[in-house]
């Protein structure tokens, strides 16, 4: 405990950008009355699960961006209907949904009706970077889970690996964040690995702009033999530190060891490199950096109030 550094937020409420009219915005405190051991709970059950899947924050930080990147953190990532956004391929790797089942599942005993599935998914990710040695990031917590979800929608709205960076910065840009904030949150590559599937274009067909240092590219040749990879089963770690939250990433994009084109392009641009440069030279600037990103990516527009619903049941919609 006493190892986590906290990060005191200075995003004031008013930049939580809730989707709604009746000024209902997240808060610091919005579970004090009515789910006062929430933080404990989760923090417990993440403990155990951690215990035995070293690479389970990997999976809650991503699985927290890709609900917050389609009609906001929702938890419509969660829906099991002929439309889920589980069906399209951007989400291939996405894991863990059943442990935020399960989370539910006891917090439904401990305090019935009250925890939204999207406040649990943003709980699990900010457990997850404070677990694996990153910051403890204080999150305002309220948001409801949304009544829909649509496969079309994840696939406009999910990046793809060939992103550039113009691209990149109009995501996170658009989420209030500066450009400290959008290289920091991106940072979020410091965890967990990808697949052969998501790397071998990149692998087999260079794009002249994204230099990657050549024996890195011998060792994603050895990783992926292939150019249409025989199993599903190989992944290539993101750094060298893939269960550690620190700034190694930073280090290893700025040498042309970026794991998919965006990483190493994100080190090449002007307007990026000298932060990412900085990023790899003071951790504690970008812990500083992602939890205010953090901050920014976990409120952007987000259901309050009587916007939505508490769902029962994380995979479906009240009846
Ligand atoms: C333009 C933005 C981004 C692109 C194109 C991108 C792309 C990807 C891809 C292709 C994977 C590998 C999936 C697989 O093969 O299993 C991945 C993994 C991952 N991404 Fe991103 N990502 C982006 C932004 C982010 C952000 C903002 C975060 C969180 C703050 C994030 C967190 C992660 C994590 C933790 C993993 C590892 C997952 C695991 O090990 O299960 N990514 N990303
Ligand atoms: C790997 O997963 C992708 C996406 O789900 C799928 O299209 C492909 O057929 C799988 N490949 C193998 C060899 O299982």
């Amino acid at each position: 405990m006493e190892k986590w550094r906290i990060y005191v937020i200075t995003v004031i409420l008013g930049l939580c950008g809730a989707r709604n009219s009746e000024g209902n915005q997240l808060s610091y405190n919005y579970y004090e009355s009515s789910c006062p051991f929430l933080e404990d709970i989760v923090r417990k059950e993440m403990l155990t699960i951690f215990a035995t899947d070293v690479s389970a924050p990997a999976a809650f930080l991503r699985l927290l961006f890709h609900d917050c990147q389609v009609q906001g953190c929702d938890a419509s990532i969660l829906l099991n209907s002929k439309d889920s956004e589980m069906k399209c391929s951007k989400n291939f790797g996405i894991r863990k949904l059943e442990a935020i089942a399960r989370l539910k599942f006891i917090l439904e005993v401990a305090c019935p009706r009250q925890v939204s599935c999207a406040d649990i998914i943003a709980l699990a990710a900010r457990d997850s970077v404070a677990l694996s040695g990153g910051p403890l990031i204080q999150v305002p917590l309220g948001r409801k889970d949304s009544t829909t979800c649509n496969t079309q929608l994840a696939d406009v709205h999910l990046p793809s690996t060939t992103i550039d960076v113009d691209g990149f910065l109009r995501i996170f840009m658009g989420k209030g964040m500066n450009l400290q904030e959008s290289v920091a949150i991106l940072g979020g590559h410091t965890l967990g690995a990808g697949h052969c599937i998501n790397i071998v274009d990149r692998i087999y067909k260079p794009n002249p702009i994204d230099q990657m240092d050549p024996n890195y590219h011998l060792a994603l040749k050895l990783g992926c033999p292939s150019k249409i990879p025989i199993t599903n089963l190989t992944i290539i770690p993101n750094d060298i530190t893939p269960s550690i939250f620190d700034n190694q990433y930073y280090r290893e994009i700025s040498l042309g060891k970026g794991l998919f084109s965006i990483d190493t392009t994100l080190s090449r641009d002007p307007r990026t490199v000298t932060i990412v440069n900085q990023f790899a030279a003071d951790q504690d600037y970008f812990f500083e950096a992602f939890s205010s990103a953090f901050v920014k990516l976990s409120s952007a527009n987000v259901l309050t109030g009587n916007m939505g619903e508490v769902r029962l049941q994380c995979d479906q919609v009240n009846r």
